[in-house]
């Protein structure tokens, strides 16, 4: 099953290909396709922070959005574009004028951009969603390319849905492509359908019959819905595919994509097998993974591969007696390689600045002087209320500064009463920017229904409300809990965490997240006024 083909990476034409026959591109498109996924909606400074921690973790292709699909969108890419250095940042395009237009004016100031197009190409696609026949959609890739290489001298092609393409159709589809000039050909399993077996024997093919497949790159981007997304990168590497499209924790449209940490660790872990490197600095992996998940209000689950708090957790007497004889008896990877600490007890409230800051380094974190003076108060008051200040809660008092959520909206006072075996009420006094105050009451279910309905009335926002959870940032009675609300807003999904050592109060934030995103998308204008 082992094949590794280099030939075929030696003859690259665009100046941004070259590579070592031994190298796998990573690319990233956690801010593209895992923000497609419900509940990972993004604010704009949120993608610019993630998109740095991707290039601090060494990915070489960003894919930081699709310009055309909203104004949001195009803003977030191209403030990417103007601050992060080091991957190429590649904008999505259908193969259409506007598309690929907005996608190069989003990505103008990029030291490296690629503008990715695609259209679908299976009979299906075909047939029901652009109705076209074999040679227009040709015709509209090629012609898709073409506009883009006006743009970019990087420019990758996908054929959507390619794993349930005819395969003569899919090489005649990537001749003509590479032909017009694109650098890099992607094969997406775009609903998950493909086997490890069917996917090497498709990479093997197109190797085999697209004449001029040696001036491009291969790429493969795989969807989990049969959970074989990253079995199938991987099994697309060994045939020959030197680029994989992944996200972290595999986030992504239904059941995601491959997960990075997962791809890289395997390429990694058995070096032996796959014969390639990949550029991604692996210690990152852990710190990275976490400041994602905390940024979006999510628990990881314990069981995750690589980056879940059991992936190095050995509970078994016969694997602990093992482990102490010769750590390799169980286990295969090193909890190190890939950032894993295993004390999570960090800071105490007699740590000082320098302490903190140090800290907050390790999990990736370099605030400035300004937010770095606000973290320490927020540290200071945490490590009064609780005794043990863990990296959880040092990452969401980092990630709580979004720009995008902090006012017009503000708590002055909440109240909360709830007795068993009757409703609960709230009560709280707003104040806005405009220098106006509203105080509301309501009643609930429980306490932070009662507080979300009286967040409601006293904004004037109903709060359609998809999703909200709590989780508990880290062990003990004193524990904070880690609210995330999830609301519908106007056919949008608008996101709110907060975070606490009381619930309801973490509630509250969370509440107030979501009203002030709110008001925000009603006046853009407030939005580019208040942003850098
Ligand atoms: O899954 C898919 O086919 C995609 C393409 C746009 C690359 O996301
Ligand atoms: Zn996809």
């Amino acid at each position: 099953f082992c094949y590794t083909p280099f030939e075929n990476f030696m003859n690259t034409t665009s100046a941004s290909m070259i590579q070592t026959p031994s190298q796998v591109r990573i690319f990233d498109t956690t801010l593209r396709d895992g923000e497609q996924a419900p509940g990972y909606s993004m604010s704009r400074s949120q993608k610019r922070r993630m998109a740095q921690v991707l290039a601090e973790l060494g990915v070489d292709i960003i894919e930081a959005g699709f310009a055309q699909a909203s104004d949001q969108d195009f803003t977030s890419i191209q403030s990417i574009a103007q601050d992060v250095r080091g991957p190429i940042i590649c904008s999505l395009a259908r193969c259409q004028q506007g598309d690929i237009e907005a996608a190069a004016r989003a990505l103008q100031a990029a030291q490296r951009s690629r503008i990715h197009v695609f259209i679908a190409t299976s009979p299906l696609h075909r047939e029901f969603k652009l109705a076209m026949s074999k040679q227009q959609v040709i015709d509209n890739a090629v012609a898709g390319v073409l506009l883009a290489r006006q743009y970019a001298d990087d420019v990758e092609f996908s054929a959507e849905d390619a794993m349930r393409t005819e395969p003569e159709y899919l090489a005649e589809v990537l001749a003509a492509v590479i032909g017009a000039g694109a650098g890099t050909v992607n094969i997406p399993d775009t609903v998950g359908y493909t086997t490890p077996s069917e996917m090497f024997d498709r990479i093997a093919y197109v190797r085999k019959h697209v004449r001029n497949i040696g001036q491009a790159v291969i790429s493969v981007h795989c969807h989990n819905d049969l959970g074989m997304a990253v079995a199938n990168s991987l099994a697309a590497v060994s045939a020959g595919a030197r680029q994989v499209e992944c996200t972290l924790t595999g986030i992504g449209e239904r059941a995601g994509n491959a997960a990075l940490e997962e791809v890289v660790m395997a390429l990694k872990t058995r070096s032996e097998l796959y014969g390639v490197d990949t550029g991604v600095i692996s210690q990152r992996l852990y710190p990275a993974a976490r400041q994602f998940n905390n940024m979006m209000g999510i628990a990881m689950p314990r069981n995750k591969a690589v980056v879940g708090e059991n992936a190095f957790a050995h509970e078994a007497g016969i694997h602990q007696h093992g482990m102490l004889k010769h750590r390799g008896t169980y286990e295969i990877m090193r909890p190190e390689d890939v950032g894993f600490e295993r004390s999570q007890l960090v800071l105490g409230k007699h740590s000082g600045r320098h302490a903190l800051r140090e800290r907050l380094a390790m999990l990736g974190h370099q605030p400035d002087e300004t937010l770095f003076e606000s973290i320490f108060a927020g540290f200071k008051a945490l490590a009064d209320k609780k005794r043990e200040v863990f990296d959880n809660d040092l990452e969401a008092l980092a990630n709580g500064h979004d720009p995008e959520a902090s006012g017009p909206w503000h708590i002055e006072q909440w109240h909360t009463a709830s007795h068993n075996g009757g409703t609960a009420s709230a009560s709280v006094r707003l104040s806005h920017d405009q220098g106006f105050q509203i105080s509301e009451a309501s009643i609930g279910d429980g306490p932070v229904h009662a507080i979300l309905s009286a967040f409601e009335r006293a904004t004037g926002y109903a709060l359609t409300i998809r999703n909200f959870n709590i989780h508990s940032l880290s062990n003990g009675g004193d524990a904070q809990g880690q609210a995330s609300l999830i609301v519908d807003y106007m056919g949008r999904e608008v996101r709110g965490n907060g975070v606490s050592t009381d619930i309801v109060e973490a509630a509250a934030l969370a509440a107030l997240e979501v009203v002030n995103r709110i008001e925000r998308i009603k006046a853009p204008e407030c939005l580019a006024a208040n942003l850098s």
